[in-house]
Parts: C-alpha cells; structure tokens; sequence
C-alpha cells in the first residue's frame, strides 16, 4: 500500500503528539504524585450535621504522630477552622460538605480536593514542610466564596 509523503508525515507527527500525552499522564502521576480521585463513600447530605462521625468536626492525633481530620465544609467556612498537627504526616482527611461544592485546596502542596455533597471524600498526605498553610476553597460556592479559608498548622510551636 502505498502512503502520500505528507499523510505519512502527519501521521508521525499525530503519533508523536499521542505519546507525548501519554508520557505527560505518566510522568506527571509518578513524578509529581498527581492521582485521579479514587475514595468513593457516599453519606446523605441532610444528615452530615447530624451523623456521628460528622456532627463533631476535629483532630486527632494518634500516638505515633499521625492524625485524622475530619471536617466539614459549608458556605462559608471549614470546620475544623484551625487544624493543628504534631508531625508532617500521615494526615488523613475525611471530608464532606451538607449543601453545595466546596474546594479544599492546601496552599503549596498537592493536596486539592473537591468537596461534594453526597460524598466523603478521604486523602492521606505527609507534607513537604513544618509551618503554616493556608486553606482555601477553590470552587465557586456563593456570595462569601472568596472568604472561605481555614489554616493548617503542622509542626510544634504556638503559631499565631
Ligand atoms: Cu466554598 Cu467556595
């Protein structure tokens, strides 16, 4: 069979192309720890406030260090809204929101969670570094979004 130079050349450049895509999904999953969500718990939205785990947000910290956050996220605030660890991990966060979708985006690291009603969604992260991070919410959830904040404090020391 024989192929016109040009299709020939197009289809090496559409190949090309193809695996520089792949090599970026790739490298940006080993490398750069880039994972698609996969926790799939779901908890019905009207009784997040009144459930067991999630009518009492808070910290633990267990004796090796590592520690569970479990929060809620709604217009507009995060609760717990000053999340205070001992060590740089593992935290496990456990997280949900009673109304709409909210962002929790640890500032600086890779940690970006979606919080959907519906869902618990859970990650486990140990941070580059001691000190403070900002929280932020980065999906748009209403008049006060750009208000909706929490800190992170990981590490010993009083913090502000
Ligand atoms: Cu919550 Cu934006």
């Amino acid at each position: 069979m024989k192929i016109d130079l040009y299709e020939r050349i197009w289809l090496w450049i559409a190949t090309v192309m193809i695996g520089s895509f792949l090599a970026a999904i790739v490298l940006g999953a080993t490398m750069n720890a880039v994972h698609p969500p996969s926790h799939v718990e779901t908890i019905d939205p009207t009784t997040v406030r009144t459930s067991s785990e999630f009518s009492r947000p808070r910290v633990e910290i267990n004796d090796d260090g590592s520690a569970l956050v479990v929060g809620v996220a709604e217009m507009f605030d995060f609760e717990p809204f000053l999340i205070r660890v001992p060590s740089l991990g593992p935290i496990t966060f456990r997280l949900t929101s009673p109304d709409v979708i909210h962002g929790f985006q640890i500032v600086g690291t890779n940690v970006n969670l979606t919080v959907t009603p519906g869902y618990v969604i859970e990650t486990t992260v140990t941070l580059p570094k001691a000190g403070e991070y900002l929280i932020v919410c980065n999906e748009y959830c209403g008049l006060s979004h750009h208000q909706m904040t929490a800190r992170l404090i990981v590490g010993e020391g009083d913090g502000p």
